[in-house]
């Protein structure tokens, strides 16, 4: 008999907890949660809070439980109670967590330190997949980055230059965080680049300027909303003054001027968008600025109108650049660094210096012959480069410039052998399977 009444107690008491368990977590924590959920992602400012679904738990844990607890005390209906609470608890919590991130800081534009490490990428490779058949499997990649390394500091402009198709601006998007790393790693300010965790820090601190001002300007915004969303989003100033003050003064770093806050982006030529869009990339105070190809829509006096800006922009403020081109006139105008890239991987870094006046690898040697020279006698273009670049999907093996590689180095191992990094001098390398045949320039036009 007393083992029959301890089990009717324990029954009991399993009965109230289950009741008490399924009461919290029906109708007290879950409507709790979802209320927090939306008050915390309710505004711009969200954005700024990293793992919101901690809050989200917090102030709904706190409020079923305050909930809860005041029934005990019969106030009143629980479930409501748990609702009012978590109006007010993700209130508070979110205002908590918002003055802990450093809002409104706007740095006084001082120049960055120079020479300080800004970017290091460490054989990085981005393969797109490929997928296909009727369970839609990944049947391929196309290996758009194949072991990337690399560098950039502070006040220094790296070009990168290859044929379209070799990968620049998959490695523009990998710093980004805008895909997936296969291999490698990118740190930036010694802190990893990683597309899962990529920190409003990170957001703010590498900003990109693209090729077409049109597609990176949205046409129903006036020019002071435009410059204004980082501000808001990034640096969370709020308060409309203060947001014309600050994007006034990044007009006028652009030289754009105050009758230009309010109009829309089609009132303005191509060189002013792209103006627009170099203020919207300062706004937040980045320290790496990735620019791809942003010129190649220009006409030629704009484009060196653009080039001058950034160069003095660079000056003032001590920015790096990734300068994304096909063109080598204006990589030869703004590069400090030149890296030369084919099908994913480097195979030829250097000074501006090293690069032009002295190519080594047998491919910059032939991007280099290929520039079109306005020559009045003839027509013809002298050198291109022979052949089509091979697809990234299945490239060559060894090196894969071999098929097109009309140097006198090239051998049988360039077929299988892939190339490795070989010194020319200080800061100049190649990567290539056999010693360069060297030539004077000369020789080589
Ligand atoms: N989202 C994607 N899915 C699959 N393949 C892609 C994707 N984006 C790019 N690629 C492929 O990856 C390779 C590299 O593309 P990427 O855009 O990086 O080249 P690029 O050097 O910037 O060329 P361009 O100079 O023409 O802009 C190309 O073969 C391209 O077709
Ligand atoms: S590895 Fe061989 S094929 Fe490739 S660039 Fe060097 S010499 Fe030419
Ligand atoms: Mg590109």
């Amino acid at each position: 008999m007393i083992f029959q009444g301890d089990l009717i107690i324990d029954f009991l008491i399993g009965v109230i907890l289950m009741d008490f368990l399924i009461e919290f977590l029906l109708f007290t924590f879950v409507p709790a949660y979802i209320v927090s959920f939306f008050l915390i992602n309710w505004d711009d400012r969200s954005q700024l809070l990293r793992k919101t679904y901690r809050i989200c738990l917090a102030s709904a844990i706190l409020s079923a439980l305050v909930g809860n607890l005041i029934t005990l005390f019969k106030f009143g209906p629980n479930l409501l109670l748990a609702l009012v609470f978590s109006v007010i608890f993700s209130l508070i919590i979110k205002s908590i967590y918002l003055k802990r991130i450093p809002l409104g800081q706007i740095r006084e534009l001082s120049k960055l330190e120079q020479g300080k490490l800004l970017l290091e990428i460490n054989d990085l490779k981005v393969y797109y997949p490929l997928v296909g058949g009727v369970l839609k499997r990944q049947i391929g990649a196309v290996k758009a980055v194949d072991g990337v390394t690399l560098n950039i500091k502070t006040g220094d402009t790296l070009g990168l230059v290859g044929e379209s198709g070799c990968g620049k601006s998959t490695l523009a998007k990998a710093i980004l965080g805008l895909v997936d790393i296969k291999e490698g790693e990118i740190n930036f300010n010694e802190i990893k680049v990683d597309k899962d965790e990529y920190s409003s820090f990170l957001r703010q601190k590498i900003q990109i300027v693209f090729q077409d001002p049109d597609a990176s300007l949205n046409p129903r915004m006036k020019v002071v909303d435009i410059i204004s969303e980082p501000l808001k989003n990034l640096l969370g100033i709020t308060k409309k003054t203060e947001l014309r003050k600050h994007v006034l003064r990044l007009l006028e770093e652009v030289s754009l001027k105050k009758e230009h806050l309010d109009r829309y982006p089609h009132e303005f030529s191509g060189g002013q968008k792209q103006r627009i869009i170099i203020a919207r990339a300062l706004a937040c105070n980045p320290e790496l600025i990735i620019l791809d190809e942003p010129t190649s829509a220009l006409d030629v006096s704009v484009q060196a109108q653009i080039l001058n800006l950034l160069k003095d922009l660079q000056r003032t403020y001590g920015y790096g650049f990734l300068f994304i081109t096909h063109n080598l006139s204006v990589v030869n105008h703004i590069a400090d660094q030149v890296a030369v890239m084919y099908l994913g991987r480097i195979v030829e870094i250097g000074t501006k210096k090293q690069i032009f006046a002295k190519p080594t690898h047998p491919y910059t040697q032939a991007l280099l012959r290929s520039r079109i020279r306005v020559d009045p006698d003839s027509k013809d273009i002298k050198f291109v480069i022979d052949g089509e670049v091979p697809s990234p999907i299945a490239p060559p093996p060894g090196c894969h410039f071999n098929p097109r590689c009309v140097s006198d180095a090239r051998t049988k191992e360039c077929e299988f052998e892939v190339p490795h990094q070989m010194k020319i001098e200080e800061g100049h390398y190649i990567w290539c399977v056999n010693p360069p045949v060297l030539k004077s320039i000369s020789e080589q036009e």
